[in-house]
């Protein structure tokens, strides 16, 4: 499918830093219903295992292992990933004095031989993927016989899709059915090319956002991909405004949520 979320130079435009990305944690961070964080539940549902390799592609600026890299086993060796250069060289810094591996990867071409690793972990990433069966393909590939694949994802009825309803009710078109290349509606299918056994776990959540400003913020964070412009700006603010004055909090839906597979 030919869209902005799958399309290479948009991608790596997107992710030429990580500022866009911090300004989205932001906002899950600061009105998050569930208190636990998708990034500990993520944490939480992997076996770790006591010893062996783990493999993190596009892993954005590193955020998820570095805070959870206390946790591994001093004989479980971790490669952290992405294929944007500017992330590669945060992670570069934020990981300099661990014992960790940063390496520039393209999850469609992955540079280890078959059966290498015992975890894999795809955290959000799949949906800018432009050849997801060759991606998936080579995830397999170099997974071990017992390993166990993990990649989040979000859903069609959260997040994305109230900004999208928000943003035609102010009269602005994003196109959306585009952008679910790889959602928790779709995923369980498209891994089953591939994996033998998928399974689905869903992560509770809402938004109760009580500044508006940062809901704009989040929403402008993307324009790479959802070509809004500054002319927008002002209509947007405005129909946000409205909405917190006449209601108290905005409450936006959030469906996340992440799938397991096995060879
Ligand atoms: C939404 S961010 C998620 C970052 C991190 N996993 C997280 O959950 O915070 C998506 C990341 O995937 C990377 N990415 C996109 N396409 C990729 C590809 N084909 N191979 C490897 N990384 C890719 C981007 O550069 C970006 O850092």
């Amino acid at each position: 499918m030919n869209s902005k979320i799958n399309n290479k130079g948009f991608v790596k435009e997107q992710y030429k830093d990580d500022t866009g990305l911090l300004i989205r944690k932001k906002i899950h961070e600061k009105y998050s219903a569930n208190k636990q964080g998708f990034g500990n539940w993520l944490f939480e549902i992997i076996d770790l295992p006591s010893e062996g390799r783990i493999l993190e592609l596009g892993s954005g600026n590193g955020d998820f292992w570095f805070n959870n890299f206390h946790q591994l086993n001093d004989s479980v060796q971790l490669t952290v990933s992405d294929f944007s250069n500017g992330m590669v060289g945060k992670m570069k810094k934020k990981f300099e004095d661990l014992d960790v591996t940063v390496r520039q990867i393209d999850i469609q071409e992955i540079p280890f031989d078959d059966n290498s690793f015992d975890v894999i972990i795809a955290n959000a990433m799949l949906y800018h993927v432009p050849d997801m069966e060759k991606a998936l393909a080579e995830v397999n590939r170099v997974l071990k016989p017992n390993g166990k694949f993990y990649t989040s994802t979000f859903g069609e009825n959260g997040l994305s899709s109230f900004i999208s309803t928000s943003l035609s009710e102010v009269g602005v078109r994003v196109s959306e059915e585009s952008n679910y290349t790889f959602t928790l509606q779709n995923g369980s299918k498209l891994l089953s090319n591939h994996f033998g056994e998928v399974e689905r776990l869903d992560y509770e959540d809402s938004l109760l956002v009580t500044k508006v400003q940062d809901l704009v913020d989040y929403i402008f964070s993307m324009t790479s991909m959802n070509g809004l412009t500054s002319e927008n700006y002002d209509q947007i603010y405005e129909f946000f405004e409205k909405k917190m004055q006449s209601e108290g909090v905005i409450e936006i839906p959030k469906e996340y949520g992440s799938f397991i597979s096995m060879k």
